[in-house]
């Protein structure tokens, strides 16, 4: 616990007071340097560069991102996933295309990950138009995963409300079997989503509010890169 937050307690069960929350340190560092004139001139070196630093900083789930996307009337919903894949700045995630996202990505293909490493003040955003991989390729990622995610995955019905935990045990354990005995069974709806990224900033947070934006751009001519006022 923070220094001082045993002592500043929120207030009753359902307030979060603004002094408790000031007793919580952000960016607390120390916080490695980030030299942007340095930087590759394309946005994916520099991500699996910052990726690595994050896992040997011993950053958890350095790979979990969250993924915002919008409703028809461009409300923004936003949930955390694991980013899959990261090719040719096509940055990869998989989920069933009957949950809310899925069902938000067709109508609006578009949306934004960010990934936050605190122990490095190190935040990523990525944002661009996403696409829908082929049956094979989604196929091959689903067929890829253990036994209990294939059967969470073949019951596909990700985001729809659920009653029962014990009807949820029965239909995840039946389904967990069907997975276990044959195991080229796909879920259809399983879908690899990519997010063609037209943007991407690194984020690099300082103790004294110096923090260094680098920001990437892309258009017919490649990648452009300048720093933003933090
Ligand atoms: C660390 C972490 C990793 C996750 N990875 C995935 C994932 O790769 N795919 C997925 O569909 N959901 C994943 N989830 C669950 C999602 O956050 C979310 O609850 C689920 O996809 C339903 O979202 P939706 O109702 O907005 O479609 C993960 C959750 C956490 C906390």
């Amino acid at each position: 616990m923070p220094e001082g937050a045993g002592s500043v307690h929120p207030v009753g069960d359902s307030v979060v007071t603004a002094q408790f929350l000031r007793s919580l340190p952000s960016l607390a560092g120390p916080l490695p340097a980030f030299d942007p004139e340095a930087a590759p001139a394309e946005p994916d070196p520099l991500f699996a560069r910052w990726l690595s630093e994050a896992v040997e900083a011993g950053v958890v789930e350095p790979h979990a991102m969250t993924l915002s996307t919008v409703d028809p009337a461009g409300r923004p919903s936003a949930r955390v996933l694991i980013l899959k894949h990261l090719e040719g700045g096509r940055w990869a995630f998989a989920s069933g295309s009957g949950s809310r996202k899925g069902k938000e990505l067709a109508n609006t293909p578009w949306a934004a990950l960010t990934f936050y490493w605190p122990l490095l003040g190190r935040q990523v955003r990525v944002r661009g138009a996403v696409e829908a991989a082929g049956a094979d390729e989604s196929a091959a990622d689903f067929l890829a995963r253990s036994p209990g995610a294939r059967g969470a995955g073949l019951i596909g019905n990700q985001s729809e409300p659920l009653t029962d935990f014990a009807e949820r045990d029965r239909v995840l354990d039946e389904s967990t079997a069907r997975a276990a005995a044959d195991p080229r069974l796909v879920a259809p709806e399983w879908t690899v989503y990519r997010v063609v990224a037209d943007e991407v900033e690194f984020w690099q947070g300082e103790e004294h509010r110096r923090h260094i934006r680098l920001h990437y751009t892309r258009d017919a001519e490649g990648w452009a890169r300048r720093l933003l006022w933090p």
